[in-house]
């Protein structure tokens, strides 16, 4: 399976000249390392000024509508995304869901709507706290079997999932390679029950909170990881470099 190392670049950076500097950045690591695949997740105003430099990445939008078109103020729709030339989309960002309101049956009709248009999906969910009582087990499981739920066996294989503890994301804080393990164990059982065991291998799954050049290679090692999905760091060369290197 090939890796796949993700960068959502967010809200960041304010200038053109700074953008460029990112994407160059990921482009070079892209080319210096050709077996991971680099998937950049640039703000769409930037979008038409760096596309023409975007070869060997992935283009990726950090949301999209869950309309196709229509009276929607300030919505991107999926076929506008693939238009500029977007493979992938984020859905259900936790910045999305806290700041926005989206729901994981709202993230389950972009994931459909998604794949429908020819994109990948990298359907985002994590718990805010890991408790002691194990409750973070159910939310897990309620959040993915919700997001998941309008997807149908068929197309299972064609969802990137991002498991991103809300608690890791943007603050240094990462996942123990145990916890992390046996996380992935849970997500793995989960995609069982809704796909079986065939089609639930194949769904790749990547990892998200706080990876950063000095924790990328043990979090790369723990078996199930199929990549990053990578904040703060995406803007930062030597991070990228180094965390696209740990999945080659
Ligand atoms: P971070 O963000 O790498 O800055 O923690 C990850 C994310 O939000 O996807």
């Amino acid at each position: 399976m090939t890796k796949i190392a993700a960068f959502n670049w967010k809200l960041k950076p304010t200038s053109l000249k700074d953008a460029q500097a990112t994407i160059r950045s990921h482009k070079k690591y892209a080319k210096q390392y050709p077996t991971v695949q680099v998937v950049s997740a640039p703000p769409m105003p930037f979008v038409h000024k760096l596309i023409s430099d975007t070869t060997p990445l992935s283009l990726s939008a950090q949301d999209m509508s869950t309309k196709l078109d229509g009276a929607h103020t300030g919505q991107s729709s999926v076929a506008m995304l693939r238009e500029v030339g977007c493979s992938h989309v984020i859905v259900g960002h936790s910045e999305r869901r806290a700041e926005f309101g989206e729901t994981s049956r709202m993230v389950s009709e972009k994931a459909l709507l998604a794949i429908e248009q020819g994109l990948t999906p990298v359907i985002c969910f994590g718990e805010d706290e890991r408790d002691s009582q194990g409750r973070y087990i159910d939310l897990l499981t309620e959040q993915l079997t919700t997001s998941l739920s309008l997807v149908p066996e068929k197309h299972a294989s064609k969802v990137v999932l991002a498991y991103e503890p809300i608690w890791a994301i943007g603050t240094g804080a990462t996942i123990t390679t145990d916890d992390l393990f046996s996380t992935l164990i849970l997500i793995k059982k989960i995609l069982v029950d809704i796909y079986g065991d065939r089609r639930a291998k194949k769904i790749k799954i990547l990892y998200g909170g706080s990876v950063k050049d000095y924790n990328a290679d043990e979090l790369a090692a723990v078996p199930g990881v199929s990549g990053f999905l990578v904040g703060g760091a995406s803007h930062k060369p030597e991070m990228v470099k180094a965390i696209i290197a740990s999945l080659s």
